[in-house]
């Protein structure tokens, strides 16, 4: 059963908010991601899937490659469009859309990167999500998914991911994707220690050399048969 998830479009929305962006805006990639795109895993075309304000897809626009990113809140779409037309970079582009039926770009990615998105999907979102993408995706192409693994949040909070366990994702994905590799990882967050709902706090996870908060998390390598 899925957890209660944010108003995504709000989230953006309210940045001018106290507590500032949201958690997962980090100001670059994941340094999981950047990790694997240093490491020449990324083919273009590259499919950003739920890329938020894009900081992955504007450092790979950068980088060279030509990537698409897709998200549910024109607000995030709008902020991407405009860092990328501020930045120059015009091999990426932005799109709103649902990420879980979209339609276009029949068999166009080489490669598709999750950063952060399948655990903001309703559980039962997840097989329409990962049958869309398949559909996006060239023959062979690579998929990476960065996701909450369970204890990254108190189970007893209502209001949190739809974090998984490693079988619950391999089960989800291997119904279309191959899979190559689930391995341990984090998501960088700046999440404050002390963030909690009810009387559960968050687990006492450790920090990286910026102070953010290293959850446990999942990442997951597949490909298109
Ligand atoms: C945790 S944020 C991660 C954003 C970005 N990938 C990053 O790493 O900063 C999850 C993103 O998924 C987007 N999202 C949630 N449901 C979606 C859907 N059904 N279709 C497309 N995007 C969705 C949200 O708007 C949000 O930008």
């Amino acid at each position: 059963m899925s957890t209660e998830l944010p108003d995504w479009d709000s989230e953006y929305r309210e940045q001018g908010r106290l507590e500032g962006p949201p958690p997962w805006n980090i100001g670059e990639p994941q340094p999981e991601l950047a990790a694997l795109a240093a490491a020449g895993k990324f083919r273009s075309d590259v499919l950003d899937a739920g890329c938020g304000v894009a900081e992955l897809s504007l450092s790979l626009a950068a980088d060279g490659y030509t990537v698409v990113g897709i998200d549910l809140t024109p607000t995030a779409v709008a902020a991407a469009t405009k860092a990328a037309a501020e930045r120059g970079l015009s091999s990426a582009t932005f799109e709103q859309a649902d990420i879980t039926s979209f339609t276009g770009h029949d068999g166009q990615f080489n490669t598709i990167v999750d950063s952060t998105l399948f655990h903001s999907l309703p559980v039962e979102g997840r097989d329409g999500y990962l049958r869309s993408i398949h559909r996006a995706a060239a023959p062979g192409a690579d998929y990476y998914v960065l996701v909450f693994a369970t204890g990254a949040f108190p189970e007893e909070w209502v209001q949190r991911p739809n974090q998984v366990g490693e079988d619950e994702l391999r089960a989800a994905v291997s119904k279309h994707w191959v899979i190559d590799e689930i391995r341990p990882a984090f998501v960088h967050a700046n999440m404050p220690a002390d963030r909690q709902q009810g009387d559960q706090p968050m687990p006492p996870h450790d920090r990286d050399e910026k102070d953010r908060m290293k959850l446990p998390a999942y990442l997951l390598s597949a490909h298109k048969a």
